[in-house]
């Protein structure tokens, strides 16, 4: 799979960011959907992956590489993504209306970084078409469905739309990502402001408890935080969600500073939020600090500028439960997945005590 990603990377780096990204998640969905060549992905991504169990939010991860969101935003191609290896997948962000996101176009990317950056808005079939997709396939992988509003809707009502979402996939989803961190909707991250995020997260976790009882099951609810918080705001925001009892953190969104060469990279001035290589220091700062603020088994999902081994292990030194990948896909390949899971397991090698 290394090898085919590098033949077809060049290809894809042709052609403009979103034509490629909808080219490959149409592909590996179609791929997921036809029987030979779902075991083909299976066989030459998943076969001998090196396991690494991890148990977290009362799940169990066969590993703790996940697909972070955004790139599977309506549940197109998730049997296809689930043969990669990857030890979750997070679908969305879902809106529960559909809208189309800002204008094209919205993504861009910095080759010489490893870094993108995107300002798609919540492009969204909605959640009826979301579920209507989702329910067309064999979900074998732990699915998080990650939760938006939509643009039309005011922050004073975001928690409506928040909770009509969690009411539609409470029963399908493993998980659900309460995304408040969005710098590409108007006014999304003020959620994350003390007394909002509190009020949002007690509607939600009351929620959550009725459909606990309704569905007999019970599915967590973590909130995805942004790397542009200062320190006293991750230590409020880390206050209230345990508090308020949420299952976890993931962290972090993509960032609207520029922690790179502007002068290097022209497209950095395009407006929206950056994700890849130059996000990682930022992303595992922030999860350095949340653990400060939580308890040692408090979940967290760490995402930014996962692009490599080495990465991946800063952010499990920094404090990560779990990883996520989005920039380090576009990349990398889904190859990935598999060298991280190769490090992590040579690493716990190297631990154990030889007898
Ligand atoms: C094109 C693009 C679209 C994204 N869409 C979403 C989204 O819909 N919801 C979300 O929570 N995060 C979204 N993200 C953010 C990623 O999930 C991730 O948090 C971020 O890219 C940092 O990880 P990375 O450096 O591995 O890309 C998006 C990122 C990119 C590049």
């Amino acid at each position: 799979m290394a090898g085919m990603y590098s033949v077809f990377r060049p290809l894809l780096f042709r052609l403009n960011p979103e034509t490629a990204h909808d080219i490959v998640v149409q592909t590996i969905g179609l791929m997921g959907r036809i029987h030979p060549l779902n075991q083909y992905l299976v066989d030459t991504c998943r076969g001998p992956l090196p396991s690494f169990p991890v148990e977290a939010m009362g799940l169990s991860f066969p590993n703790p590489v996940g697909l972070a969101a955004g790139l599977d935003k309506d549940a197109k191609a998730v049997d296809g993504l689930a043969a990669l290896g990857f030890g979750f997948l997070e679908l969305g962000t879902v809106t529960p209306l559909p809208q189309s996101g800002n204008p094209r176009p919205r993504m861009f990317r910095m080759t010489s970084a490893q870094a993108l950056v995107n300002r798609m808005g919540f492009n969204s079939g909605g959640l009826n078409h979301f579920l209507a997709r989702l329910g067309q396939q064999q979900q074998q992988a732990i699915i998080g469905i990650n939760l938006g509003r939509n643009a039309a809707t005011s922050n004073e009502d975001a928690w409506r739309d928040y909770l009509t979402g969690l009411r539609a996939v409470y029963r399908v989803a493993d998980y659900v990502t309460i995304n408040i961190s969005s710098p590409n909707t108007k006014g999304l991250r003020d959620l994350q402001e003390r007394d909002t995020l509190d009020g949002l997260i007690a509607r939600l976790k009351a929620e959550q408890s009725q459909l606990a009882e309704l569905h007999q099951k019970y599915t967590p609810i973590v909130v995805k935080i942004s790397p542009d918080l200062d320190i006293e705001s991750i230590a409020r925001v880390a206050e209230v969600l345990t508090l308020r009892g949420i299952d976890g953190i993931v962290a972090t969104n993509t960032t609207i500073s520029r922690p790179l060469d502007a002068k290097t990279h022209p497209q950095a001035s395009q407006e929206g939020g950056l994700s890849g290589a130059p996000l990682a220091a930022l992303s595992h700062r922030i999860i350095s600090e949340l653990r400060q603020h939580t308890p040692s088994d408090f979940p967290v999902i760490g995402v930014g500028g996962i692009m490599d081994a080495a990465s991946a292990q800063a952010a499990f030194s920094a404090g990560a439960t779990l990883i996520q990948l989005y920039s380090g896909l576009i990349y990398r390949g889904p190859a990935l997945v598999r060298e991280i899971l190769g490090a992590l397991q040579a690493a716990q090698a190297a631990k154990a005590p030889t007898s």
